[in-house]
């Protein structure tokens, strides 16, 4: 058996470290993994600094795709993998999350007839707007092989048709990552300055909250109330950078002492970071599971989430891009007014060895 595992932007990378790992531990010759990196990121702090800290194996083949429009970005990547794909002739094609790379290699290797596995299956958000959401369910509708995070998620695939069988609830191979590196992380020290328990961490960078300029600029206001309160720490994403800066709002946020922008961290520095923090202000969606795990609030700036369970059961609370609702929100994070929380089913830093064990025992039904 030949697998090939697929990694493309920063929120792929932690998702597969522990598969890596755990297929190391248990494939034996003439079983072989093979990475392929798409290169949808490729700034060393959005993507290389993570291999070196997750001690995942340098990728065997990087595609060197860049950035793009969608469009651009994944038919370059199609374009690219398929040639892997033909080259290598690998017998499954393991996808994890919901960017562009996990839809175009997941396409591309379903119509060359080699088995699709997507970790992270069936998280719905109902919001076609998202383009992570159309990368969800195109994704979902040609894997072989659907390994989920909660309960829900299998709910969502079960009403979509998908037969039982290709289902199986795993847990979540990003607190596989989370569990084994978090006393490192925790030891990291804080930037200057910062106290633990005494700082928010924001972030953001969805296209719907940072490309309009009337959006941005009212959250801004918002967090810079924050601010005047609480020291908060924006590492930014490029593209946030960018827009602040068009938008003229850059000045704005480096006048107001209590933001510290950092540039984007790699993944030890800001578990390390969210950890020890007050809150977290965020549109990111595994930012929403890590800080379920951790216990810390998480006020995520969006109208819907694809991962409910972290309102339904963690720390989350959805309060959109309004601004008199993040102010909300993070008051009453900074009263205590948090209610108590628990830790999704399986989220236990063993998901990456159950999928393997899936994988391996040829569970498939393709
Ligand atoms: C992508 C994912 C999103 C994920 C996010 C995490 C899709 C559709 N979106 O969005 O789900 O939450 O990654 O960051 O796949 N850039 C750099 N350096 C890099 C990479 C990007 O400067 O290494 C800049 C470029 O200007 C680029 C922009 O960031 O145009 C956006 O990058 P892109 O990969 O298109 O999407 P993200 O917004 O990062």
């Amino acid at each position: 058996m030949k697998f090939l595992v697929v990694a493309g932007a920063r929120p792929n990378f932690m998702k597969i470290a522990p598969i890596m790992g755990a297929f190391g531990e248990r494939l034996k010759p003439p079983d072989s993994v093979l990475l392929v990196h798409t290169g949808q990121h490729y700034d060393p702090n959005m993507s290389g600094d993570f291999f070196t800290e997750l001690g995942i194996p340098q990728p065997g083949i990087n595609l060197g795709v860049g950035s793009g429009t969608h469009a651009q970005q994944t038919a370059r990547v199609m374009i690219a993998f398929e040639e892997v794909c033909l080259r290598e002739r690998p017998d499954w094609v393991i996808v994890v999350g919901d960017v562009n790379s996990t839809l175009a290699c997941a396409i591309t290797a379903r119509k060359l007839g080699i088995r699709v596995a997507h970790v992270e299956a069936g998280l719905r958000s109902r919001d076609m707007a998202m383009p992570e959401e159309i990368n969800r369910i195109c994704t979902d509708a040609v894997a072989d092989l659907l390994f989920t995070t909660d309960a829900l998620a299998g709910e969502n695939l079960r009403r979509e048709g998908v037969p039982a069988e290709k289902i199986h609830l795993v847990g979540n191979t990003m607190i596989d990552t989370l569990y084994r590196h978090i006393e490192s992380a925790r030891r990291l020290p804080l930037p200057d300055g910062l106290c633990p328990g005494n700082y928010a961490v924001l972030t953001l960078h969805r296209p719907s909250n940072v490309d309009c300029a009337d959006t941005l600029a009212g959250i801004l206001e918002a967090v810079l109330d924050v601010a005047a309160r609480l020291p908060v720490v924006f590492p930014a994403h490029p593209r946030t950078l960018s827009r602040l800066s068009q938008f003229g709002l850059l000045d704005r946020l480096e006048a107001q002492p209590g933001i510290r922008r950092l540039a984007p961290l790699s993944y030890l520095p800001f578990l390390g970071l969210v950890a020890r923090s007050r809150l977290v202000l965020t549109d990111s969606g595994g930012i929403q599971e890590e800080t379920t795990v951790l216990g810390i609030p998480c006020i995520t700036m969006r109208a819907n989430t694809e991962r409910p369970i972290t309102c339904a059961i963690g720390t989350n609370v959805l309060v959109g891009a309004d601004p008199a609702r993040i102010r909300e929100a993070a008051l009453a994070a900074l009263e205590g007014r948090s209610r108590p929380s628990a830790v999704p089913e399986k989220w236990d830093g063993k998901t990456a060895h159950r999928i393997v064990d899936v994988l391996l025992a040829g569970n498939s039904t393709a």
